[in-house]
């Protein structure tokens, strides 16, 4: 039996946080083993918002890879891949343009969202998903690990994988999502952790930076000094607690509600155990950069194995389609 295909990707848009790591990369690292991975960085779709500001972007892209890299994805069980680098992303993407109607984009929430918030009203932009759509099929991708907010996503590529089929045949096999045991980080200020919020912890801040950002955390408004009762369920840094601390969460918890532990102190702590966890990719980090031809090389392999199942995929979808005129 053939191994399982996995497809994911994310916007070179800045520097990966906590909530991508916990989100989809850590489930990414953990699939590299047992699947064929495909782990792409999506400049394409980072110009459906970044497009006045395309000089950064070789800059970001680097970035990312170093982020993968670090956080364990390994180049010789993976490809990583930059999108643009394999053009078939584009053709597929044309093709799905010609038979999806405009209502199915303009109905993705974020679409909605992010034109109102953001000012987009590109035709690149109405295209999002159908881009992503592309992204996965292209790989015919049996698992898409992402977080909880790429639902709609996913879904819409299992429509378009369905139209697709029913007008030309099956050649397309639907997606499912994979969602991370943490499929939703709070940041800093108690909301998604998001970089459009301004409220991330960084995979690259230094340890000081990331103490900085902790002791400024939002915690539970009710608990105004040290021996006032708290409510670790509706605070952010009692969730990042669950996920970076270790032993003793419980006694966190019910310190917090007796009103034995203070937030300065608590906060002290999260950092702590945030920056043992980070520091063995800081420091992977830190090799990388150093040696940015080894990051560029796994770039370059990457892209040539996912050129060949790319290339492998249009074939069946030209001819699925009756486009193949050469003979
Ligand atoms: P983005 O940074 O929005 O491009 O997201 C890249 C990936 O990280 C996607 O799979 C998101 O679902 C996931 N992700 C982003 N922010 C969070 C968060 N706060 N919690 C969990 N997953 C997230
Ligand atoms: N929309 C995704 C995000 O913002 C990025 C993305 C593009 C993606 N293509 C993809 C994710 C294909 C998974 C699979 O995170």
């Amino acid at each position: 039996m053939s191994r399982k295909i996995v497809l994911s990707g994310m916007q070179p848009t800045g520097r990966l946080h906590l909530g991508n790591y916990e989100g989809a990369l850590r489930n990414w690292v953990s699939l590299q083993d047992e699947f064929d991975m495909y782990c792409c960085i999506v400049d394409w779709h980072a110009l459906t918002s970044d497009f006045d500001d395309t000089a950064a972007m070789k800059d970001r892209i680097f970035d990312m890879a170093v982020d993968y890299l670090a956080s364990g994805l390994d180049g010789n069980k993976c490809a990583v891949f930059i999108q643009s680098q394999v053009k078939e992303h584009a053709e597929l993407h044309l093709l799905f343009s010609m038979i999806i109607p405009i209502p199915w984009l303009e109905r993705v929430p974020s679409y909605k969202e992010k034109s109102e918030s953001l000012g987009l009203d590109s035709y690149g932009f109405l295209g999002y998903p159908l881009l992503q759509a592309a992204d996965i099929l292209l790989y015919r991708a049996d698992l898409v690990p992402v977080g909880k907010d790429q639902l709609p996503h996913i879904e819409l590529t299992r429509e378009v994988a369905r139209r697709f089929n029913s007008l030309y045949g099956e050649v397309l096999p639907e997606p499912q999502a994979k969602l991370t045991k943490f499929a939703e980080v709070p940041g800093t200020d108690g909301r998604k952790m998001s970089k459009s919020y301004d409220n991330v912890l960084s995979l690259a801040d230094t340890p000081e930076e990331t103490a900085k950002k902790i002791s400024t955390m939002f915690t539970d408004p009710e608990k105004l000094r040290m021996g006032d009762p708290g409510h670790p369920e509706k605070c952010p840094v009692y969730a990042l607690h669950r996920i970076y601390t270790h032993e003793g969460t419980d006694k966190i918890a019910d310190d917090c509600r007796t009103g034995k532990l203070g937030c300065v102190a608590d906060k002290k702590h999260l950092a702590q155990s945030i920056n043992e966890a980070l520091a063995p990719v800081r420091q992977k980090r830190a090799e990388l950069v150093s040696h940015p031809d080894v990051v560029w090389d796994v770039l370059r392999d990457g892209a040539k194995r996912a050129s060949a199942r790319a290339g492998e995929t249009m074939e069946l979808v030209r001819s699925a389609m009756r486009l193949k005129y050469d003979s």
